[in-house]
């Protein structure tokens, strides 16, 4: 990353398939976490309510939850409904401040800052 700690995601997601640099999954036909919130930041705001009529292990509930969006899903096997259950009620979340708190939700959150280093930041080194 180096002194650029931002890049535009293009359309070939070259860094979402399985393998060593992935997530262990725990449900054998799981999506990727990665996937799922790359689509719902792409498509959803916070508060917004998003449906997942496959619950399978509940990935979409877990990064709905996560990232600020109400969430229904459902499952016809109970093996599914209590991993999703299990994995939501275990989990743990990070709390964001709203960006413009008198907008409530709709404003967003602040998720990340990154530094925006000119060279007339360079130039002036206030970081020391
Ligand atoms: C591919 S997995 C779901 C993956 C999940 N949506 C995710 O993003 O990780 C498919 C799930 O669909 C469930 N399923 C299959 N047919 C269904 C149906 N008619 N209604 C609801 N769930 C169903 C299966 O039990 C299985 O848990």
């Amino acid at each position: 990353m180096g002194d650029y700690p931002v890049e535009p995601i293009t359309h070939v997601w070259a860094d979402s398939g399985t393998g060593s640099f992935t997530e262990q999954k725990r449900y054998v036909v799981e999506t990727q976490t990665k996937v799922i919130e790359r689509c719902m930041l792409m498509t959803t705001d916070p508060g917004d309510l998003v449906l997942d009529p496959t619950c399978g292990s509940g990935t979409t509930a877990y990064v709905a939850e996560k990232w600020g969006r109400r969430w229904i899903t459902c499952d016809t096997s109970r093996v599914a409904i209590t991993l999703a259950k299990q994995r939501l009620m275990t989990a743990s979340f990070d709390y964001f401040a709203l960006r413009y708190p008198h907008e409530g939700l709709k404003g967003g959150f602040i998720y990340k800052t990154v530094p925006h280093v000119t060279l007339k930041s360079i130039a002036n080194n206030p970081g020391d």
